[in-house]
């Protein structure tokens, strides 16, 4: 039988803090095919994660459907707004929540998987992160400080860890990062340049397919992800409007689900996607495909 699997492969994601994003998803979809997880989280979510973890307030969805348990391998300290440590500046390195953390830098957390696995511990990375401080602002409203760190923290540190852990990747890597409609059409409301940043991640997918591939010999593809309430996208303010908005124009009326992305994810980090990179993979119930609503007067649905 032809089944995704992953058994023997190290994956690391970055960007879980709790069990409610897309990050998490694809943690458990990985993990239930056999590969062991190693996670990034952000300093300032790092006590509040690990607190959830030991107090078993994520039990239930660390249990996975054959009846295996999710584990965490490793959960490193990352803020990928820094490839270095000295670029982060002095007051984040002083501060409570980052003192403690050793070498929370890109650079810092390649070092780490050196230190602990070897020089080539790694199959599969995957981005999972965005920031826009001014998410909430309208492009045209944004300042050139905010939109600037949008793209660094959403956009450029994709560049930087597919840089920096692509020489630890063993033969068939696979990077996967994740990106939003709103990088091709107009998503009202998702501002501060968010837009922008994902519009970079997904030219950066095909530029970094290129160079990489040649490079490393590593695949490089981005998924389209459908709208989630997770606690990134809870910061928006409008998500709930867009999922309603999502469901009701969609091809596909079932709901979408964070699993549906992991599992796509599993499926492109496995040997049977070894033909696939620099791809923009939307995984979304369809509704990318749209150019109108279905719901309105004079519209003509399918039912
Ligand atoms: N939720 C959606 O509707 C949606 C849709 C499409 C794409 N996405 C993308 O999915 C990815 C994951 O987001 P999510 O919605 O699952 O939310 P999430 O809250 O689970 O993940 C975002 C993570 O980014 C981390 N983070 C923020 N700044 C960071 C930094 N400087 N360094 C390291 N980590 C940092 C946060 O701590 C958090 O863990 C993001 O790229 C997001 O843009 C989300």
């Amino acid at each position: 039988m032809l089944s995704i699997d992953l058994t023997g492969k190290r994956a690391f994601i970055a960007g879980v803090a709790d069990d409610g994003g897309f990050g998490f998803a694809i943690a458990r979809a990985l993990a239930q095919a056999g590969a062991s997880i190693c996670v990034g989280t952000w300093p300032p979510a790092m006590n509040i994660f690990t607190n959830l973890l030991e107090r078993g307030k994520m039990a239930e969805s660390m249990r996975l459907p054959d009846g295996g348990t999710l584990a965490f391998e490793r959960i490193y300290p990352l803020d990928a707004a820094f490839d270095t440590l000295e670029d982060a500046p002095a007051d984040i390195r002083e501060n409570k929540r980052y003192k403690e953390r050793g070498d929370f830098s890109i650079r810092g957390v390649t070092a780490l998987f050196q230190k602990d696995f070897g020089e080539r511990p790694l199959d599969i990375v995957v981005h999972s992160l965005a920031n826009g401080p001014e998410v909430k602002n309208a492009l045209l409203d944004t300042s050139r400080r905010g939109y600037l760190d949008a793209v660094s923290v959403s956009a450029y540190s994709n560049v930087s860890l597919v840089r920096h852990l692509a020489p630890l990747m063993r033969p068939n890597g696979c990077f996967l990062s994740l990106t939003y409609m709103a990088g091709e059409r107009v998503i009202p409301g998702y501002g501060g340049g968010m837009s922008s940043a994902k519009a970079a991640l997904e030219s950066d997918t095909r530029v970094l397919a290129f160079e990489a591939g040649r490079r490393f010999g590593v695949r490089v593809n981005t998924i389209s992800a459908g709208p989630l309430a997770s606690r990134a996208a809870s910061a928006i303010g409008l998500i709930q409007r867009m999922i309603e908005y999502t469901k009701a124009n969609a091809p596909l009326t079932r709901d979408f689900e964070a699993g549906d992305v992991g599992h796509a994810a599993a499926f492109l980090a496995s040997p049977l996607a070894a033909g696939i990179t620099g791809s923009v993979v939307h995984v979304d119930n369809g509704y990318h495909a749209m150019g109108m609503g279905v719901e309105g007067p004079g519209t003509v649905g399918a039912g």
